[in-house]
């Protein structure tokens, strides 16, 4: 029966490919600092995938808010994976359509595999001669400033008529397709929203004041945390870290004996994702995972933290979120079905080689995830960024808090304040605000940065009733040398405003409109603004290897976030209540408007081709503004609040 079905399909597709034009489905969006190389030989094998097109998507927000808006009578009814899973999977008519195409484009039916979850056609063996002819297009080996190569085209076509029935085609033109491994450490990472101060050695004891050094004690004082957990056995918290990066238990330790005696000794829950280790060897980078580990460890004790640890290297500039969730959702990858583990990870090594096995579903999804790292949303493709965010909303709907670092560039696209071109591309002298990813996503929570006034010590943090509003300012830090870092924010160019934050944000553009029209001019009022909430990202004290440092950036505002929520669940589980799940429809909700420390000086950092260096940024207002989004939040008030929802 399926071999009829399929020649049948073999002939209509035979007969509508002659009527039928290709169109392009997806373009690589060109970034400067790679330099092209040459053509990608045509024997080389080429792992294919396509992705078919979900069913339901348009319908995905109008789920996610059923379930965490707080006026929704679905309120904190969150899906199960397997109701995720099995709304949005593909038809089958976009499977038949899709595999009588392949066939009918010379590919033996024996080399065509469904996935386990039926969202991909897996081609086995493909060669780079064959995918050329299929797709309309060519394989490059790029090389990026780093000297690392990576696989790509510019962009590739289907016929029309198969075109809607698929979402994406692997490997095409994502920029993140290694080619070999090479041994040599990246040499720039965009990732890690990290900065190191160049004074490394702090004397103990430490300076007194919270804007001096910041520790788990001044977290506490700033936010108000007294809470102690009572439900750890139901309750989880993840954080991501992907490799080189990893930790010190040395570090912890030493970290713990001066600031959480309690926890010396003890390690996060650890989880390996593609292969990833927990040993620090040589070439790995154990400061951010430090720092972030130090911090959510002390403030959730002695609820445990999980690590996900991604095993692939990140290569050259580029980032992967794909690959933590394909192992926290099954239904997001293709999983058993006689995977090919040499083949099987979304983004694939060309040729083979880095990683031994593809975490696909192996981890359930830990209640709160937070994620320190950040990209940039021109250099995904459309259909890469849509794809993974409504990924991101399946995570929302099935109860999961995702966080994410709003990045530390405020509203340009890097440190020395590079933003776009009207025609897309990234240069020192282009004026228009460039997002960063997945801040630009709105079924995230993104995470941006405040830094702690000169001259407030210790003693006014801790009497600082009805003043919190004065004690935090928008973090942006001269690092000299035309660097400089502040809290990210801006506006999407692809997703547009959700109906959650319009009355927020549409009142701060137009506080904009009277006090500085002319910036209105260098974003998409209309986009997805961020970022949705804030806390401090300035001078963490952290242990690197056995010195104590100074650590900044919104790497370390992430976990924070994440740790306070992570106690919010806490609360409501303990109450017998849902966890928080998705929080933008709550914290943007009139009713919270008092469970956060409203941030309203300082400035993030803008383009410098408009107004040069520092300048050009967003200004912190009262209310949402987009450098610091609600606000710091207030834990022992946003407990209050989220015991009263149902
Ligand atoms: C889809 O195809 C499968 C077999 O491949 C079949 O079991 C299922 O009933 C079909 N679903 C619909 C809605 O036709
Ligand atoms: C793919 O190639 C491998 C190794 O060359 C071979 O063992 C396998 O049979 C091939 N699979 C198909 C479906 O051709
Ligand atoms: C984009 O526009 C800038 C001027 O704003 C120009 O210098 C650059 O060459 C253009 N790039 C492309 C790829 O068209
Ligand atoms: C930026 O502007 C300067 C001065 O106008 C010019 O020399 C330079 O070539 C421009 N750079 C780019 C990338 O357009
Ligand atoms: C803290 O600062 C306040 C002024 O903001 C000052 O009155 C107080 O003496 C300071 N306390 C300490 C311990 O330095
Ligand atoms: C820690 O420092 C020692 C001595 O400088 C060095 O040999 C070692 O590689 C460092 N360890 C890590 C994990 O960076
Ligand atoms: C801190 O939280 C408690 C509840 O735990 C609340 O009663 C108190 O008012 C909050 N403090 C401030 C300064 O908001």
């Amino acid at each position: 029966m399926h071999t009829a079905h399929l020649f049948l399909a073999l002939i209509l597709t035979k007969t509508a490919c002659g009527l039928s034009p290709t169109v392009v489905h997806e373009k690589r969006v060109a970034h400067p600092s790679l330099l092209h190389s040459r053509r990608l030989e045509g024997h080389v094998a080429v792992p294919l995938k396509v992705g078919l097109k979900q069913q339901n998507t348009d319908h995905l927000a109008t789920h996610l808010l059923s379930v965490s808006d707080p006026q929704s009578p679905y309120f904190g009814q969150h899906w199960s994976a397997e109701k995720v899973a099995q709304v949005f999977a593909p038809g089958n008519e976009s499977r038949d359509a899709v595999t009588a195409w392949l066939i009918g484009a010379g590919f033996d039916e024996e080399r065509l595999r469904i996935s386990h979850n039926k969202a991909w056609v897996h081609v086995e063996n493909a060669t780079v001669d064959e995918v050329e002819a299929l797709l309309a297009t060519e394989y490059h080996v790029y090389q990026h400033e780093s000297g690392e190569e990576h696989a790509a085209c510019d962009s590739y076509s289907l016929p029309a008529h198969i075109a809607h029935h698929i979402e994406i085609i692997t490997p095409t033109v994502q920029p993140n397709i290694k080619l070999g491994s090479s041994s040599t450490r990246p040499a720039k990472r965009s990732g890690p929203q990290r900065k190191r101060t160049a004074a490394p050695v702090l004397p103990l004891p430490l300076p007194a004041g919270c804007d001096q050094a910041i520790t788990p004690a001044c977290i506490r004082s700033l936010y108000n945390v007294t809470y102690v957990p009572k439900a750890t056995d139901r309750n989880s918290f993840g954080i991501v870290s992907q490799a080189p990066a990893t930790y010190l238990q040395s570090d912890l330790d030493t970290f713990f004996a001066n600031f959480s005696p309690s926890l010396v000794g003890k390690s996060p829950l650890f989880v390996s994702i593609d292969g990833g280790i927990v040993d620090a060897v040589e070439g790995t980078d154990i400061g951010e995972g430090d720092w972030i580990l130090e911090y959510a460890m002390a403030l959730v004790e002695p609820q445990p933290v999980t690590m996900l640890q991604v095993g692939t290297l990140i290569t050259g500039n580029f980032l992967s979120f794909n690959e933590w969730l394909d192992a926290v959702d099954g239904s997001y990858c293709t999983s058993d079905g006689g995977d090919d583990l040499t083949y099987d990870p979304q983004f694939p090594n060309l040729p083979i080689g880095d990683f031994q096995e593809h975490s696909c579903g192996t981890v359930k999804p830990p209640l709160v995830i937070s994620n320190s790292r950040a990209d940039f949303e021109y250099r995904l493709s459309p259909f890469y960024t849509q794809r993974q965010c409504n990924e991101f909303a399946k995570l929302g709907l099935m109860g999961v808090t995702v966080l994410f670092s709003a990045g530390n560039a405020g509203a340009a696209g890097t440190t020395r304040g590079y933003c776009l071109d009207d025609n897309g591309s990234v240069n020192l002298n282009a004026t228009h605000f460039n997002p960063g990813w997945p801040a630009a996503c709105p079924w995230i929570t993104s995470v941006g940065g405040t830094q702690v006034k000169a001259n407030v010590n210790a003693s006014d943090l801790a009497s600082a009733t009805g003043v919190a509003q004065a004690r935090e300012e928008v973090w942006n830090q001269d690092l000299t040398h035309g660097f400089f870092e502040s809290s990210g924010g801006g506006f999407s160019n692809r997703f547009p405003m959700p109906q959650y934050q319009k009355a927020a944000v549409g009142s701060f553009l137009e506080k904009l409109k009277r006090t500085n029209p002319e910036q209105l001019k260098h974003f998409n009022p209309r986009g997805r603004a961020y970022p949705d909430i804030s806390a401090n990202a300035n001078n963490f004290v952290n242990v690197e290897n056995g010195t104590f440092e100074l650590d900044s950036g919104t790497s370390g505002a992430t976990p924070t976030v994440a740790s306070l929520i992570t106690l919010v669940n806490d609360a409501r589980l303990a109450a017998g209540k849902s966890p928080v799940g998705f929080i933008n429809p709550t914290i943007y909700s009139p009713d919270f408007a008092g469970a956060f420390n409203d941030i309203v000086s300082g400035t993030s950092q803008g383009c410098k081709g408009w107004q040069g260096d520092r300048g050009g940024g967003f200004q912190a207002v009262p209310g949402w503004d987009a450098a610091s989004g609600v606000g710091t939040p207030n834990l022992g008030v946003l407990i209050e609040k989220w015991l009263a929802l149902p």
